[in-house]
């Protein structure tokens, strides 16, 4: 892999910053709540997250235009995904500092359309990536640039390259992999190539539903995958043959066929729901994170949102939090539940993408990353 040019090195490419237009491709895919008729940012980590990139470039006099998508608008503007109530935030964090528009209100984003590229370019002297949770995706603002202008990786990005590469290229071990959340069909590939990677693998989130259905068990009206249940099976035969423990939960919190609150073991009676894994699982999953040398987790355990469906992931993110071992977080979900049990100062790295991790660690690259080395997406 040839090497991805640095902020430095672009600062010497363009013989200085002062004076320059420089476009930074942030994510800036902040959660919002609109509840009270006026968009709230509730977690604004991934806006802070861009600042040692912005202010590097600032305080070296380029002017800085940020770019972001926010939510999925499907390439028209939409007022209720506009850019305002980031524009604020960043006007408070970094003043001075240009926002454009949602990117996605233009279909040639996702689209990767070489007119919206050149659009997005045009004026600018240099080009910056500091995306990190949108590298995973081939999209115009992602792997378009740098083709066009002088680019580098941002802080940001650079600095979750190297984590989440060291922990796929030079694991401790053990080496404990932490999966939850709702659906195993996004996590596939990942799940295959965590087995290759990690000693053993956690599973908990509504996806051990799919496995228990692989493993013949009833699971009443749980969520579930069946397209699902072939590939399970393969897994778990899979796991068996490559000398790695699938740790299922074999108790489950949830609600019974009258929707009142019950324990469960891993058999789920009919009409009952699992909405969490029970205190015996959590137990044993705090030993084997306990036991780790590494860790890597994504995903809720369970329905932490609902306060009786949250013990699960609340007892998981604290043995994250008491471990030993190297801990690495990725996704919105589980970086939102460590920061509502407020331990997210407790892990070693709390990372800013969710998807783009996991393809990280399964693939060691990315579209982003490979454009930015000069590779044609
Ligand atoms: C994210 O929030 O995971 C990133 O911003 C990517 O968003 P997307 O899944 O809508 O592409
Ligand atoms: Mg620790």
């Amino acid at each position: 892999m040839s090497e991805i040019p640095t902020l430095e090195d672009l600062e010497g490419r363009l013989g200085g910053l002062s004076g320059k237009r420089i476009l930074v491709r942030t994510d800036f895919n902040v959660p919002l709540d609109d509840s009270s008729g006026e968009r709230v940012i509730t977690d604004d980590f991934r806006i802070k997250a861009a600042l040692p990139t912005i202010n590097w470039l600032t305080e070296r006099g380029a002017t800085v235009v940020t770019a972001s998508h926010l939510g999925r608008p499907k390439g028209e503007p939409k007022p209720e995904f506009s850019m305002d109530p980031v524009r604020a935030r960043l006007a408070e964090l970094a003043p001075g500092v240009e926002l454009l528009e949602n990117l996605r209100f233009d279909p040639g984003e996702t689209g990767n359309d070489s007119a919206f590229v050149d659009q997005l370019v045009d004026g600018i002297d240099g080009y910056v990536n500091d995306a990190f949770g949108a590298s995973h995706r081939a999209h115009a603002s992602i792997v378009g640039p740098p083709a066009r202008v002088p680019s580098a990786m941002g802080r940001l990005l650079q600095n979750e390259v190297d984590i989440l590469l060291g922990m796929r290229n030079d694991p401790k071990r053990p080496f404990v992999g932490v999966l939850g959340g709702a659906k195993i069909s996004g996590k596939l590939g990942v799940v295959e190539a965590l087995l290759d990677v990690v000693d053993s693998l956690v599973i908990g989130g509504a996806m051990c539903f799919t496995f228990f259905a692989a493993q013949g068990k009833p699971i009443g009206d749980s969520l579930f995958e069946p397209d699902m249940v072939d590939t399970c099976k393969r897994l778990l035969t899979e796991a068996g043959a490559k000398g790695k423990t699938l740790h299922l939960p074999d108790d489950m919190t949830g609600v019974d066929a009258d929707g009142n609150f019950a324990q469960f073991g891993s058999r789920i009676p009919d009409g009952g729901k699992g909405f969490d894994i029970g205190p015996g699982s959590a137990a044993a999953f705090t030993d084997v994170i306990m036991d780790a040398r590494m860790v890597f987790w994504n995903g809720p355990m369970g329905m932490f949102e609902d306060e009786r469906f949250e013990s699960g992931t609340r007892t998981v993110a604290q043995a994250m939090a008491d471990t030993k071992a190297y801990t690495v977080v990725g996704g919105g979900d589980s970086a939102a539940a460590l920061a509502q049990f407020k331990l997210d100062d407790d892990v070693d790295h709390v990372s800013t993408g969710g998807g783009a991790s996991l393809e990280l660690l399964e693939h060691g690259d990315l579209p982003g990353l490979a454009a930015l080395r000069g590779e044609a997406a």
